[in-house]
Formats: structure tokens, C-alpha cells, sequence
């Protein structure tokens, strides 16, 4: 009994970490995209995408990002299956009520990032790997894939732009609950820091969500 506590509790604290690392490339990704508004040409958001597709660092850091999203997921798989068998020989109504509306649908919200993740990599990461991205024509940046027009191409389409703003607004409620569940599974829930904490959620997963929100929408209307 207390063997599977404790691993399911290294399984958390391993998530939480994984997770935490994510929410960090999700902020680098959000800034760099943001770029896109700024600037007309799109020239600073392909410079910027060149750098992060040639630099052998960050190269290197992509295949430590797939696989934070890999452990991530897998462990988060593996908790939901154990939780899902446990519940029948669990009648702890309260502890169930308390836990925050959100909480219950962190493995929904996850499959539905996870179908998203494999559709926006097929948009954008594969076709730079498999060398389809066009070139920019003329001016300084001549020969540079231009990353920037395929995004802009994609979000001229509604249906696209409104998938997209979904799937921003479901992550939007995963990452709220998943800040503050991170906390607590590293064992840093100081009540003294919880409210806090819970603020730090919220804000950050408004940040986030409508952060990448602004994207297509601004795209959508504006570009
Ligand atoms: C408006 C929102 C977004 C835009 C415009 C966007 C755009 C892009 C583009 C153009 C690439 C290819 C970059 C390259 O390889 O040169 C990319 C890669 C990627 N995106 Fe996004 N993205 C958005 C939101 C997201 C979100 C919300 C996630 C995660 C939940 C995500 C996860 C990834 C991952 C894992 C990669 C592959 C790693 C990388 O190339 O950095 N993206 N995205």
C-alpha cells in the first residue's frame, strides 16, 4: 500500500516537473508567436523561427521537449487509469467535491491539447522537416523559410481560427489547475501561500490562454 503511495506520489512530483518545464516552453513559444503581431513583414518572427530551427542548443533542447511532453502525458495516462480503478472502493464524497471543478477533466483538457499538438505539428513542424516551408523572396532575408506566411495562410481560414481559439481556451482551464496541483505535488503548499499561488494560476493561465488567443483572432481580421 504504502509502495504504491509513494510511487504514485514520484509519478506526481515527476509530472509536476515535466509540466512546470512545458509551461516554460509554452511562455518562450507564446512571445515568439507574438512576434508575428508586431511586426508587418514578418521578418522578426522568421528570424526568430530560424534561430530557434538552427541553433544546435536549442536543437538539442527539442528532443528534451518532446520528451517532457511524452513523460507528461504518459504519466498523466498512467495516474488517471489508477484513479479510475481506485474509485469504486473509494466512498470519500467530500474529498472528491473539493477538489476544483476543473480538476476532474485535466485528463479531457489533455487529450484534447494532445489532438491539438498533433495537428498544429503536422501544420507547421513536419513540413518544416520534411523542407515545404516556402522561401522568403527578395530583401535582406532572401532564402529564409518563411515560417511567418504559413501561419498567416492558416489563420485566414475561420473554421482553423476557431479550433484553434478552443483548444486556447481548454488549455487555458488545464494550465489553471495544473499550476497549482504542481505546487502541491512538489510539496511547496505552504497555506500561507496558497492564496497566492491560486492568483499565480489564474493569472498565468489568462495570460496564456488569451495571449495565444490574440493570434489568429488579430491574423484573422487584421492581416
Ligand atoms: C497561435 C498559436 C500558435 C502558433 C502561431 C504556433 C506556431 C508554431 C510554428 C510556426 C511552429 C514551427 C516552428 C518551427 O519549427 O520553426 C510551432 C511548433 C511547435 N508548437 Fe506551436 N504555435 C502556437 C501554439 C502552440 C501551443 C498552444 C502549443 C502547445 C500546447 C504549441 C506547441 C508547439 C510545439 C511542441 C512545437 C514544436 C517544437 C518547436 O518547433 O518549437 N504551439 N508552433
Amino acid at each position: 500500500m504504502s509502495m504504491k503511495l509513494y510511487s504514485s506520489l514520484t509519478k506526481k512530483y515527476i509530472m509536476s516537473l515535466a509540466g512546470l518545464f512545458l509551461l516554460m516552453f509554452l511562455l518562450v513559444h507564446l512571445t515568439i508567436n507574438l512576434l508575428l503581431l508586431f511586426d508587418d513583414s514578418g521578418g522578426l518572427f522568421n528570424v526568430a523561427a530560424h534561430f530557434m530551427g538552427t541553433n544546435p542548443i536549442i536543437q538539442a533542447f527539442q528532443w528534451v521537449l518532446f520528451g517532457g511532453f511524452a513523460i507528461h502525458m504518459l504519466i498523466g495516462v498512467i495516474l488517471q487509469i489508477q484513479n479510475w480503478m481506485a474509485r469504486p472502493k473509494r466512498y470519500n464524497k467530500r474529498a472528491i467535491s473539493e477538489e476544483s471543478y476543473f480538476s476532474k477533466f485535466m485528463i479531457h483538457t489533455g487529450i484534447i491539447i494532445f489532438i491539438f499538438l498533433v495537428i498544429h505539428l503536422t501544420d507547421f513542424f513536419v513540413k518544416k522537416i520534411g523542407g515545404v516551408v516556402p522561401e522568403i523572396t527578395g530583401g535582406e532575408l532572401a532564402g529564409m523559410e518563411n515560417m511567418g506566411i504559413l501561419v498567416v495562410e492558416k489563420f485566414k481560414n475561420g473554421g482553423y481560427v476557431l479550433f484553434y481559439v478552443t483548444v486556447f481556451l481548454i488549455l487555458g482551464f488545464h494550465l489553471d489547475h495544473a499550476f497549482q496541483s504542481a505546487f502541491q505535488s512538489l510539496g511547496l503548499n505552504n497555506n500561507k501561500y496558497t492564496p497566492f499561488i491560486k492568483w499565480l494560476s489564474h493569472f498565468i493561465a489568462i495570460v496564456i490562454s488569451i495571449g495565444f488567443i490574440t493570434i489568429p483572432v488579430c491574423i484573422y481580421f487584421f492581416k
